[in-house]
């Protein structure tokens, strides 16, 4: 059992001035019940526990930590949580600290009932007929919504300086009896390292967030809580209704899809242009689909959702992308060639090799997949100049929600390497992008180009 941090201790310095010998604790989701309706949202302090006085006390341990402004990571559906009471503005530092956050990157607030919303938003405000929709089918669940937010209560930290606020609340088990239990609505950015891939299990938010120094383990934060691996596996889908009259913007695609937003608002006679439309109908907009991407939108402080750089492992990440087969032109006097995979491998190869040295090459595609299957029949007999060394499987073909859970665990895996001394690192990460934007595939692409550096066109 954990110590639980005295609850004096109201140290208020963050990394690096202080570390903690960070613990680990492990609580079942499934010891966690909620009473009432299971989408009865607006019940507070709805969660009850059964027989298992462990893990009631574990949460005791990291809420009170949280109200003593330290920082506690979570699991949440779609990605681990980095935490900190959105209230309190020292706690909310040191999540940008902790993470090497640039500070013009808002976080989003995790509320576990619709009181807490209130608490949160412009005093008045009314839900639209569009969000009270959203909430009602998508919550507790993977979407993020902003909000007019109340300056006063919330700091400007959270928030960068804007006036709206990203508030989500998440089906996660624990994440939900955590923020019932601290009564505290919780600001949480992804908990990786800023520029890595987003973490989906305890352990990938261990490793970024600690190192070893003389032995000694020297933690960003006190605790992080192990509720097993994340089922989504990407980040939440961030919309924006209020910017833009009659529009519903969608600023990153994630875990609930642009088809199940449309299947809402139509549901709903919201959906602008449908025959029976009521009059506080909306548009539905994406950005990066129907709406443009624009560089300079995506550096702009303004525009936080949308920013360019993310995901990335140091190995070079490289999508192929499949083409149809009558398009191969084996790469010749074409700007963007149309290989076979052999080709395609061969000529990342021939720009990659050292003299000497031998290529360490990872590959994550589907089981069953053509690519798959061309490129690891006897994978380091094709070139002498190079090898696979590891194959990471994005599971089965037509099962998008599975690419989605394995996708930053295997650009993690293969960048990291298993190895003690790091030697099976891979160089080169090849990915079979699975060019579908139904759905979660959305999320899928838009996290696989923020990762890549390039794109290889490939016919299989
Ligand atoms: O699933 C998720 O959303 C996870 C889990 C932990 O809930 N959280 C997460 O947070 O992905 P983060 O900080 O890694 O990504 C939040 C995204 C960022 O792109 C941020 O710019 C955007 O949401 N965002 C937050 N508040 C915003 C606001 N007021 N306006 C525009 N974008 C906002
Ligand atoms: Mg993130």
């Amino acid at each position: 059992m954990a110590a639980s941090l005295a609850s004096t201790d109201r140290d208020l310095r963050g990394y690096p001035e202080r570390t903690f010998p960070t613990r680990i604790l492990q609580i079942d989701p499934s010891k966690i019940l909620f009473k009432g309706k299971e989408r009865d949202l607006s019940q507070e302090g709805q969660v009850a526990f059964v027989d298992d006085t462990d893990c009631e006390t574990l949460l005791k341990v990291a809420a009170q930590a949280l109200a003593d402004s330290h920082l506690v990571a979570f699991p949440t559906e779609t990605v681990y949580g980095l935490g900190a009471n959105a209230l309190d503005e020292d706690a909310v530092v040191k999540i940008f600290r902790a993470k090497g956050r640039p500070t013009d990157n808002p976080l989003i607030v995790h509320i576990s009932d619709m009181d807490m919303l209130r608490k949160l938003v412009l005093e008045g405000y009314q839900l639209s007929a569009v969000y009270d929709a959203l909430i009602r089918d998508f919550w507790p669940g993977p979407m993020t919504l902003l909000f007019p937010v109340d300056e006063v209560k919330v700091p400007s930290v959270v928030r960068c300086g804007l006036k709206t606020l990203g508030v989500r609340m998440p089906s996660h088990p624990v994440a939900r009896a955590l923020i019932a239990k601290s009564k505290l609505p919780l600001a949480a950015p992804s908990a990786n390292a800023s520029g890595r891939p987003s973490p989906t299990t305890a352990m990938h938010v261990y490793r970024d967030m600690t190192s070893k120094k003389n032995g000694n383990i020297e933690g960003r934060l006190p605790y992080i809580i192990d509720g097993g691996p994340c089922l989504v596996g990407l980040e939440s889908t961030v919309i924006d209704g209020v910017t833009c009259q009659g529009e519903l913007r969608v600023l990153r695609p994630g875990g609930v899809g642009v088809e199940a937003l449309e299947h809402c608002l139509q549901a709903n006679k919201l959906l602008l242009g449908q025959p029976d439309c009521k009059a506080n109908a909306v548009s539905l907009r994406v950005y990066g689909k129907d709406m443009q991407r624009s560089k300079e939108e995506e550096s702009a402080p303004t525009t936080p959702g949308m920013k360019y750089r993310h995901y990335s492992p140091d190995a070079e990440v490289i999508l192929l992308l499949e083409q149809p087969k009558a398009n191969i032109n084996n790469g010749k006097g074409d700007e963007n060639p149309v290989l076979s995979p052999r080709d395609a491998v061969n000529l990342l190869v021939s720009q990659h090799s050292r003299a000497g040295n031998t290529l360490k090459i990872g590959l994550m595609s589907l089981d069953d997949s053509e690519l798959t299957n061309s490129l690891m029949q006897k994978p380091d007999q094709v070139n002498g100049h190079y090898h696979f060394l590891r194959h990471f499987s994005l599971g089965s073909k037509g099962r998008p929600e599975q690419v989605a859970k394995r996708l930053f665990e295997g650009l993690r895996a293969l960048d990291e390497g298993e190895e003690e001394d790091g030697s099976d690192r891979c160089e080169l990460i090849f990915v079979e992008a699975p060019n579908d934007d139904a759905g979660i595939g959305l999320a899928i692409m838009n996290r696989l180009e923020k990762a890549a550096s390039s794109v290889l066109y490939i016919a299989l």
